[in-house]
């Protein structure tokens, strides 16, 4: 398979089998050791294809590391906690490497606390689920939740570079695959066209071209972040679904049935171009097309009335506010445009109120 190295301005994300990127990368730096943060799942079902790399100095497998519970709720300070307390373990010195082999999970607290570590240590993330390949490994957010709020503790730091090999899709059970897929449906709304089509016309993720898929959705993440690395304008788009969607997930993960944060973005992305529609342009036609991709991937799951309360009050916290105004991005006409529009609880819950009635009809 042929590789494809997409430059930002001070590291690259490197598409392609691991043993073509990995080695010869590692083999022009001098790390002092090499402390690998996996998860319960990744330890034993990726961690092993690390280890058939020729041998990484400090050890990738057998060498220093920690192995974290999986899933959203352990995305917090004690584990971070438990992360800082392996390094010290470890001696971990500021010439050591971190490696983040896990999903968004594991990237965005395993960066943190390697961006924290002793002011900073260097870290590459190589992303194994389908969502942090195409989105939260590239661009520099890192950070862990806090009080039920997603993401709301962190920093910007960029990694040393991103390894993206999708031989470890095979390894993500069905629901985790279709979950990233949210974010490549986002990715097609903001600035893909051609993408766009390709999903439409797709039969089913199972048989989907990914090695095609990843090079034109990480080419949009990263046009994006090259553009605004730190939020101050049109990475708000990347928000596209998330600022419902969020609120929605940190609603669902603390009952017994949380769900996956696709699900959430998915239904998000409706949601949000609902409340668009009347107030931009494109407004009618981003809805209808958001709906119909959506729907093609996604089961309909109503969310309960009772819930619009909580998912209101969280949108409040959500980090685009200004001055205690509710804000939404969504993409405009042109690709790459965006539309940040200003909602109000009535509206968020006609919004949802929406999605839940859009049962028997694109779904
Ligand atoms: N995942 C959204 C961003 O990177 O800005």
């Amino acid at each position: 398979m042929l590789s494809h190295t997409f430059p930002l301005a001070d590291y690259a994300v490197h598409l392609g089998p691991l043993s073509e990127t990995l080695p010869a990368w590692l083999q022009k730096r001098n790390y002092s050791s090499i402390f690998v943060i996996t998860d319960e799942n990744t330890h034993a079902h990726c961690l092993p294809y690390l280890d058939l790399l020729p041998p990484i100095k400090g050890g990738a497998g057998g060498g220093l590391g920690a192995i974290l519970p999986p899933g959203e709720t352990f995305k917090t300070l004690t584990t971070c906690s438990q992360v800082w307390q392996a390094m010290l373990d470890a001696n971990l010195d500021r010439k050591a490497l971190v490696i983040n082999l896990g999903g968004g999970v594991i990237g965005d607290l395993g960066g943190f606390c390697a961006a924290t570590w002793k002011r900073g240590v260097d870290f590459i993330q190589i992303p194994t689920t389908l969502l942090s390949m195409t989105d939260a490994a590239i661009g520099g957010k890192l950070g862990i939740d806090f009080q039920g709020l997603k993401n709301v503790v962190g920093v910007f730091q960029n990694p040393a570079a991103v390894f993206v090999d999708p031989a470890f899709l095979l390894t993500l059970p069905e629901r985790e695959l279709r979950s990233g897929f949210a974010e490549v449906i986002k990715h097609a709304f903001i600035g893909d066209v051609a993408l766009w089509r390709n999903i439409e016309a797709m039969p089913n993720l199972e048989d989907a071209p990914w090695l095609a898929i990843l090079r034109a959705s990480i080419a949009v993440k990263v046009r994006i972040v090259t553009e605004d690395p730190h939020e101050k304008g049109l990475r708000m788009l990347l928000n596209y679904g998330h600022t419902i969607g969020h609120a929605v997930e940190s609603y669902f993960l603390k009952t017994p049935f949380p769900r996956t944060h696709g699900e959430c973005i998915a239904l998000g992305m409706i949601a949000e171009s609902w409340l668009a529609r009347t107030s931009i342009p494109s407004g009618h036609n981003l809805l209808a097309q958001t709906i119909t991709l959506i729907a093609a991937s996604f089961a309909h799951e109503p969310i309960p009335e009772a819930a619009f309360t909580e998912i209101w009050e969280t949108m409040q916290q959500d980090k685009k506010n200004i001055a205690g105004a509710v804000r939404i991005a969504v993409p405009g006409e042109e690709p790459y445009s965006m539309q940040v529009i200003e909602t109000n609880a009535e509206a968020v819950v006609e919004s949802l109120r929406f999605y839940n009635g859009l049962v028997g009809e694109a779904f």
